[in-house]
């Protein structure tokens, strides 16, 4: 590895001048409440942890979303130094938690004897303290040993709104936050929005559900009650509150409250104080993001509505003659038998021509990938049914399997939360992969979405009392899902455990793939949940073909790398209406920047593979040849990523937190801490930067605007067809002199597709003939008063020194020193 030092911040920036209205306003029904107070505090004999008893308070009737629960524990303790967590949970019955075997975390402590006079936390080794206010009614204040508050539950004057609530089915907690730009919140997914930073007077509906990223605002595939909150000069805290029911999530602008409607309160506070370390913080917690293969950084196409086998290949032909790089090629549901899972169309897919066909792309360096729905189809003859059957592993309904309709008609869906269900799906996909070696999986559909909706039981969780905003009309939570009253493994009900499915099933199919194949696995899921990204990418789902949805990708992108799931793409060209040739131009321009960077329609629109036009096609090999040459950069951030939980795709305060200018930018982002895209978001843009202030850019058709920030070295290497073919090629340094005059970067190396990578420094990299054959230096300014008159600097006094034919083998200390005329020594380089 190169050694990182410290990065000098000398950079441009953009900013595009768009304002973006949100639109869904929080209802108004106002919860009758009347709080709690302590009842006592005790503490552990080591101080780090308490708990209190709550008592409701008397008071008028509140039955409002059914009877209040008498009595609760609180309890708050520091679980590591960065992490503080508090739970608020029913003093006398169990509750519903996501398990720990799903989501391992420490056991809450449950030995607090001696009496605690203060309720007041803190620890030498942490910058976080906790305090319960014993007001009436009672509240309680995370903050910082500043004195700074950063969650502060205490109730506001006669304001019930503010208060706790605790029912069996209705949960309120509400923090007051500093007004005006004194707080900036990201997060709370997953939804499409136009800004990045949450903009006031939001309802955030979690309630995973089939609904299209097309739709602004509303509560899509994945549910992520975690936040993060940069302060104004920069100091950066995290808030997860784990819990996988459905909620609401009202922000004010001066005030968060979460709205949930079972489960119980789960808070936990990550002190950071910078964005990375929030991110390790909270991937510490929920699990680090799974490793993703090599040749998974290349570019994807897909489609919904490929004809058959020779349409395909004619799709792989067709970027092989436009001297596009294509990795990998995917189909949708189109190459299966009446869109049974596992099975292949005997008559457009046959399995001969489907295995002849895979074993080319195979030969030629490339993959193939396949969709693959829960929903098992209701078949005597469909022998996968039969096994499902037989292994009992169908999510149930009064007593017998729920059924279902999804693509192939009346279904049944396999319970993820039973262990019988992984060994039934490793099964099935071994056998399928003996017939059609696919080299990843593409899980869709998984929130569940279901065609139709059952009617409701009298349940109360089939019709509980208070309706979150689902589909911004309050809709059912059973609508077009399974209902809540189904049952899983261990009579888990569905609507406790609905958000979790397409994790779940991203869990197994990411184990069944790695023993299947041996090898590191590649899975996409649409439906996500807390810690999928362990397991699994993420696309942002059925975006559109607008400049509107364009743009939105980048929140979209950022947000999901806050949620632990730094590998993440939004379908390039947009996937529903038709495309046309300038939207698609400017939108491989900025997906070829994307960490998944896939290209998708649907069968209703028209085509949009890039060689269709030949401005698009000459955009895409530029822009994809600059992915390609940045792909030991691009995977380097991947094992960064794996190993401290920090996106790949960034926003811009990461890299400049004290910037107060960085934090409503959702215009460009930064990929890692050194390469900053600036893309065109608008038919009529030009991109506008600034360096102090804001600066034009030229913008060309054709292009789009990358830079790399001063002291940065990426590492890179040539462009190809292929990942395989890229990394055959010498590795090109690309060096940007800081202002101190010291620039670092680092680059990991490994075969791409091993399972778990240890570090090796440097043996592996030997072992590889890897070579630095060239390197371009930038930033160099030229010392006139010597003489050098082959060196032009530009206008602005900066030299560009090009070195090429050069064999330093990657493991190997170098040292290069430049002609007399530009004196320069460059740290030892040591990979
Ligand atoms: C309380 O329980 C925790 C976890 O079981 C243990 O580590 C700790 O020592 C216990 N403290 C006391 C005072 O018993
Ligand atoms: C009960 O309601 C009355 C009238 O709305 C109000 O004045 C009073 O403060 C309430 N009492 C409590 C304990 O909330
Ligand atoms: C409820 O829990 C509290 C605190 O542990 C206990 O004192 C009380 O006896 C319990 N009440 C019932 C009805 O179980
Ligand atoms: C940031 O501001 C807070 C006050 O809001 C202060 O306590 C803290 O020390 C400041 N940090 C830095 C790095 O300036
Ligand atoms: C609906 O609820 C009522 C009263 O709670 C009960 O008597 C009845 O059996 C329930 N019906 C069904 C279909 O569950
Ligand atoms: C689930 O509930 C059924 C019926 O109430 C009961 O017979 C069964 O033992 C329960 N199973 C588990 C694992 O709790
Ligand atoms: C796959 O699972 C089987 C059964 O648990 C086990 O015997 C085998 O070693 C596993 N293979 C791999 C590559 O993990
Ligand atoms: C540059 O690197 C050298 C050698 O590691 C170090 O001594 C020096 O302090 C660095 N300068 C700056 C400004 O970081
Ligand atoms: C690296 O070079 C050595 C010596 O020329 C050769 O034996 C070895 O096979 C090469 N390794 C690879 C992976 O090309
Ligand atoms: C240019 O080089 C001369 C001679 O080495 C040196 O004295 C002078 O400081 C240099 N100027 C700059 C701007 O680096
Ligand atoms: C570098 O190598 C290329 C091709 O191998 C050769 O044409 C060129 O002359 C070399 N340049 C230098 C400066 O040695």
């Amino acid at each position: 590895m190169i050694k990182p030092n410290s990065i000098t911040l000398q950079f441009l920036y953009v900013c595009f001048l768009i304002l973006f209205t949100s639109s869904i306003k929080a209802d108004d029904q106002e919860v009758i409440a009347n709080g709690y107070r302590v009842q006592s505090v005790n503490a552990d004999s080591s101080g780090k942890s308490l708990k209190a008893i709550l008592e409701l308070i008397d008071g008028n009737d509140s039955s409002n979303y059914g009877p209040d629960i008498p009595l609760l524990f609180l309890t708050a303790s520091f679980e590591t130094k960065d992490r503080l967590r508090v739970t608020i949970t029913d003093a006398n019955a169990t509750r519903w938690e996501i398990p720990d075997d799903i989501l391992p975390r420490p056991a809450r402590l449950d030995n607090h004897s001696a009496p605690h006079s203060t309720g007041v936390l803190s620890d030498p080794c942490s910058d976080l303290t906790f305090a319960l206010v014993s007001t009436t009614p009672f509240g309680f204040i995370v903050g910082r040993n500043s004195g700074d508050a950063l969650f502060n539950a205490t109730p506001a004057n006669n304001s019930p709104s503010t208060y706790l609530v605790f029912k069996d089915q209705y949960l309120q907690l509400s923090s007051s936050l500093p007004p005006q730009d004194g707080s900036n919140l990201y997060g709370i997914g997953e939804h499409t929005k136009g800004s990045f930073k949450l903009q006031p007077d939001l309802t955030l509906t979690l309630w995973n559900a089939d609904i299209g990223s097309v739709n602004t605002d509303l509560n899509l595939y994945g549910a992520h009650p975690f936040y993060m909150d940069v302060r104004p000069n920069g100091t950066t805290h995290g808030v997860s509150l784990l819990n996988s029911n459905g909620m609401d999530v009202v922000y004010s602008g001066d005030r968060i409250t979460y709205k949930v409607i079972g489960g119980i309160l789960d808070l936990y506070f990550f002190a950071g104080p910078t964005p990375e370390l929030v991110m390790q913080q909270y991937t510490e917690l929920i699990g680090r993001p799974a490793p993703m293969p090599y040749w998974s950084f290349g570019f994807h196409q897909c489609r919904y509505g490929y004809k058959d086998v020779h349409d395909v290949e004619g799709v792989v032909a067709g970027y092989k003659n436009a001297n596009i790089p294509l990795e990998a090629m995917w189909t949708d549901i189109d190459y299966m038998d009446k869109y049974k899972d596992f099975t292949l169309d005997p008559v457009n897919f046959p399995a001969d021509l489907m295995k002849k066909f895979v074993d080319e792309l195979h030969k030629n360096g490339q993959k193939y990938i396949v969709i693959v729905d829960p929903g098992i189809a209701i078949d005597e003859s469909y022998e996968i049914y039969q096994r499902g059957l037989k292994a009992d592993i169908y999510i149930n309904r009064d007593g017998v399997p729920y059924e279902g309709q999804v693509w192939p008609g009346k279904t049944y869906f396999p319970d993820f939360l039973n262990p019988a269900a992984g060994e039934f799906w490793t099964n099935e996909i071994k056998i399928f992969q003996d017939l059609l070696p696919v080299d990843g999986l593409w899980i869709d559909m998984n929130e569940l979405s279901n065609f139709i909706t059952s009617s409701a039981s009298n349940s109360s969780l089939d019709n509980p009392p208070y309706k979150i905003n689902n589909g911004g009309g309050r809709r059912p939570v059973g609508d077009r899902t399974i209902p809540a009253t189904a049952l899983h493994y261990g009579n888990v009900t569905e609507y406790n455990v609905h958000n979790m499915y397409g994790f779940l099933e991203s869990k197994a199919t990411h184990s069944s793939l790695a023993n299947v194949t041996g090898k590191r696995p590649f899975v996409l899921t649409r439906s996500t949940f807390v810690g999928t990204g362990k397991y699994s990418a993420h696309w942002t789902g059925d975006n559109a073909a607008s400049w509107n949805d364009l743009k939105y990708t980048i929140p979209s992108i950022l947000n999901t790398g806050l949620f632990g799931i730094p590998m993440v793409g939004a379908d390039i060209c947009g996937f529903m209406r038709d495309t046309n040739e300038e939207l698609c131009r400017r939108w491989i321009q900025l997906g070829a920047f994307y960490p998944f960077s896939r290209d998708h329609s649907d069968k209703s629109s028209g085509r949009q593979e890039l060689y269709l036009w030949e401005s698009v096609a000459a955009s895409a090999r530029g822009v994809l040849g600059l992915r390609y040459r940045l792909l030991p950069y691009i995977y380097t951030l991947m094992y960064e990523a794996s190993t401290k939980g920090v996106p790949i795709a960034r926003p811009l305060f990461f890299s400049y937190p004290a910037d107060a200018n960085t934090y409503g930018n959702s215009a460009q982002f930064l990929l890692g801490a050194s390469v900053l895209v600036s893309p065109v978001l608008a038919c009529w843009n030009r991109a506008r930067s600034r360096q102090g202030g804001y600066v034009q850019l030229d913008a060309p058709a054709e292009s789009i605007n990358v830079h790399v920030s001063g002291g940065s070295i990426i590492a890179m290497q040539g462009e190809a067809m292929t990942t395989e073919a890229a990394r055959a090629t010498a590795f090109h340094l690309l060096v940007v002199i800081g202002e101190s005059g010291n620039s670092s970067g680092q680059v990991f190396l490994d075969d791409g597709v091993i399972i778990e990578s240890r570090v090796l420094n440097g043996v592996y990299a030997l072992s590889q003939n890897w070579t630095v054959g060239s390197a371009t230096i930038l930033g160099l300014r030229k010392n006139s008063t010597q003489g050098c008159d082959q060196l032009h600097a530009d206008s602005n006094g900066f030299v560009k020194l090009e070195l090429s034919n050069l064999t330093f083998p990657i493991g190997k200390e170098f040292k290069i020193q430049t002609n007399p005329c530009q004196q320069k020594r460059f740290k030892r380089l040591r990979v």
